[in-house]
């Protein structure tokens, strides 16, 4: 059992304070009920909250969704750069959140922030088959026989075989912009896929996870919770 007001703050609602006004102010209910006593205890597998007559999903675990910027790390602390952690406004900030999936510095894009160790595992687990898209930006045009390579699997330059992935060229005049989807999230994955086949990425940006995009109103450094809907469609169409 949880106070109704440190639940709501940890969902996201707002600050402590912030929700006990709501809640004093009459925007709560507990199963149809209206209360106003900030510190009633919660039981969150049993009890429906609303807030302004909206079920609150009160599940255990948060999901976030992060446009992240180049210059942060995808790490949970560190001791000299900003993490994407430090990017998190006051209100998701929570015990135990991590990045599921690393982005590289200088990559920028698509990313999970959760407390769901079990969800991570589920999503980058290349046996799962959750696609990941990505654009990337070359220093020179990518071709059809790069094409055919990373179909076959790019063998990386210490021996490594990926698996099959999918490379697109979606304007052939402009072939060094690219799409690259692919099940798997090895060190530097994308560039060292590049790397040998003679090419270098200058820009890479993820779009994608499974059916879940990148959300088009965040900024870049701007995050936002997601729903169970939002978390289920990263999975839609993956039979694994
Ligand atoms: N591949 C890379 O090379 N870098 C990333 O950040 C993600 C995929």
């Amino acid at each position: 059992m949880e106070r109704l007001d440190k639940l709501l703050s940890s969902r996201g609602a707002g600050s402590r304070k912030e929700v006990q006004a709501l809640i004093r102010s009459g925007a709560v209910s507990v199963n149809g009920e209206t209360v106003r006593k900030p510190e009633i205890k919660i039981d969150i597998f049993k009890d429906e909250v609303r807030l302004g007559g909206q079920a609150v999903d009160l599940s255990e675990h948060v999901y976030i969704m992060m446009n992240k910027p180049a210059g942060v790390i995808s790490a949970t602390e560190d001791r000299n750069e900003r993490t994407v952690l430090d990017l998190l406004p006051e209100n998701m900030r929570r015990p135990k959140l991590f990045p599921a999936g690393r982005l590289d510095k200088d990559t920028v894009g698509l990313l999970i922030i959760t407390d769901d160790g079990d969800f991570a595992h589920r999503m980058l687990s290349p046996g799962k088959h959750v696609e990941k898209q990505y654009r990337a930006t070359l220093d020179r045009e990518a071709d059809a026989e790069d094409i055919a390579a990373f179909e076959r699997g790019i063998i990386l330059s210490d021996g490594t075989k990926c698996l099959p992935s999918k490379l697109e060229i979606p304007d052939p005049s402009r072939a060094q912009n690219v799409l690259v989807r692919l099940c798997e999230g090895k060190y530097h994955q994308v560039k060292r896929m590049f790397a040998s086949r003679g090419k270098k990425v200058v820009q890479l940006e993820r779009i994608s996870i499974g059916n879940l995009y990148l959300d088009g109103n965040l900024n870049r450094g701007e995050a936002k919770f997601l729903t169970k809907l939002d978390i289920d469609a990263i999975f839609i169409g993956n039979m694994h």
